[in-house]
């Protein structure tokens, strides 16, 4: 059994010990957007510190629990909070629990983040649905399916193409009609952080065909798809990423995030209540 097999099935049987819904749907709630998963029933709550191969979140904004139960009646797991590239974690650690949501039965991942948006046009607090990614420290060789593959978890060369194209996509266009939200689409940059983007940056990043900058998503993604879970992706604009802008800070991230809440818990609520299992 590979090293990895054997920590993903640990960390199952420790969750399994508590849970008393089997989970059909992941979801990770990003900066400032843990609590969009509150109010789950039948829930248990168990601390990131008490499962193996997880760990204590370190970023102001990021709780480091997985919650599951049922929300929108459909029977789910939530990382609240989620482990990112730039807090010196490993691209291995950062997809860890990704595979352990597919191990405990999610075929479907729906992820969140905080991101920048590309555009002069957008403003705070605008919901993007992620059409694509571009994975910059993936490309650069910081990706997580470098090293051996265990043909168990998924193939060794994983299609990308399409990867966040599925059945999902109009119900999440439907959900944020029914709930009054204007959803935009677009491509998520990531990159490593912890810095922000120069203004450099930022050229390069719209001349790449980018509408939104993060520091997480991708990673999490490219497992998913390789794990063949089915993916959907939000990020919430928290600032504007405009080279003639003002500089980002990690405060208006987390307040836009809880403004944006009850917007987004309830588009969150539809899109769960539609989800075909
Ligand atoms: N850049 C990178 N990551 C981010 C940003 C940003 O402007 N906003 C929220 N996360």
């Amino acid at each position: 059994m590979s090293i990895l097999y054997e920590q993903i099935t640990q960390a199952c049987t420790t969750i399994k010990m508590h849970a008393r819904v089997t989970p059909r749907i992941g979801l990770i709630l990003g900066s400032g957007l843990a609590a969009l998963a509150d109010e789950l029933t039948q829930a248990a709550v168990i601390p990131y510190a008490s499962i193996p191969g997880f760990h204590e979140p370190k970023v102001p904004g990021h709780r480091g629990e997985l919650a599951l139960g049922l929300m929108a009646g459909q029977p789910v797991a939530v990382l609240r909070g989620r482990f990112h590239f730039y807090e010196g974690y490993s691209m291995a650690e950062v997809t860890f629990p990704v595979r352990v949501l597919k191990a405990l039965g999610c075929q479907t991942l729906i992820v969140t983040n905080a991101a920048g948006g590309l555009h002069a046009d957008w403003q705070v607090g605008d919901i993007m649905r992620i059409t694509d990614h571009i994975f910059l420290p993936g490309l650069m060789g910081m990706h997580p399916l470098i090293g051996p593959n265990d043909d168990r978890l998924g193939p060794r060369f994983p299609a990308m193409l399409n990867a966040y194209q599925n059945d999902l996509v109009p119900c999440a266009h439907a959900a944020a009609a029914s709930t009054g939200v204007r959803l935009r689409s677009g491509v998520y940059a990531m990159l490593a952080g912890p810095s922000f983007e120069t203004a450099a940056e930022m050229r390069m990043l719209r001349a790449m065909g980018a509408d939104a900058v993060g520091m997480s998503t991708a990673p999490e993604v490219v497992v998913a798809r390789h794990a063949g879970m089915r993916v959907l992706g939000f990020s919430l604009i928290t600032n504007l990423a405009l080279p003639d802008g003002s500089p980002a800070n990690h405060a208006e991230v987390l307040e836009a995030g809880e403004k944006a809440k009850p917007r987004f818990a309830a588009m969150l609520r539809q899109v769960l209540a539609q989800v075909v299992n």
